[in-house]
């Protein structure tokens, strides 16, 4: 399985860092001369966005969640597996631009007709890509889809990228793996606990 990246902000460069001689891996940046440096550091190539869709059957849309829809509608992504990581995060952060009724992942599906849309890795905080993976192998990656090989394909990558997988069912899981990711956010800046935390969830010994 070819893995593409789009986008090499925090959570792109750390997932490439994560996943760079584990899958086959291409990257996709706007400015794939600008992106060439950070693309050597890890021994993988880059090019633009429609460049690396074409290549790859796994596609992380690591864009901010409006970008993300840009990319889905543009139709490039039909026929593809699609991580959709993005937390719908109102401009000031004060809480998600939507939610309840739908998600960032439902939306994406909807406008990329025919991909294979799977929710994964809106509550993994960046800066948990730098850490050794002996320190994230059992954080859950909570992975949602409609699509069971899609959602299978994407547990694989996750299982290489040095995560545990959190399954919650169809893409509506979106729906509260979302405001998870929000409240993840609320923990980390907000109350000020920092970024090297992650929900997770217990069995609880009766
Ligand atoms: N940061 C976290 O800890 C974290 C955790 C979980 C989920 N998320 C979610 O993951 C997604 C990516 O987060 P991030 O922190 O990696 O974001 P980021 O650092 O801002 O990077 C986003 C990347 O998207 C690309 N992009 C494409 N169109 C863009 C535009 N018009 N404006 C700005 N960037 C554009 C850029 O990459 P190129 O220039 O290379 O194309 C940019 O580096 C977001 O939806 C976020 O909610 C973030």
């Amino acid at each position: 399985m070819t893995v593409a990246i789009l986008g090499l902000g925090n959570v792109g460069k750390g997932l490439a860092k994560r996943l760079a001689g584990k899958t086959e891996l291409v990257l996709g940046a706007r400015d794939v001369a600008a992106a060439e440096a950070f693309a050597k550091s890890v021994g993988v190539n880059v090019t633009d966005y429609a460049k690396a869709i074409a290549v790859a059957d796994i596609v992380v849309l690591a864009l901010p969640y409006a970008h993300a829809l840009e990319v889905a509608k543009s139709g490039a992504l039909n026929g593809k597996i699609v991580v959709d990581p993005t937390n719908p995060i109102k401009p000031d952060f004060s809480g998600l631009a939507i939610g309840h009724t739908t998600s960032a992942a439902e939306e994406i599906q909807a406008l990329a007709k025919g991909a294979k849309v799977v929710k994964g890795y809106n509550t993994i905080f960046a800066s948990l890509f730098d850490a050794s993976t002996a320190a994230t192998t059992s954080v859950p990656v909570f992975l949602a889809g409609d699509d069971a090989a899609a959602v299978d394909a994407v547990a694989e990558i996750v299982t290489k990228s040095g995560f545990a997988v959190e399954r919650v069912g169809g893409l509506d899981g979106a729906r509260l793996v979302e405001p998870l990711g929000m409240l993840n956010i609320r923990f980390g800046y907000g109350l000020g606990r920092g970024t090297a935390i992650a929900p997770n969830w217990l069995a609880v010994a009766a």
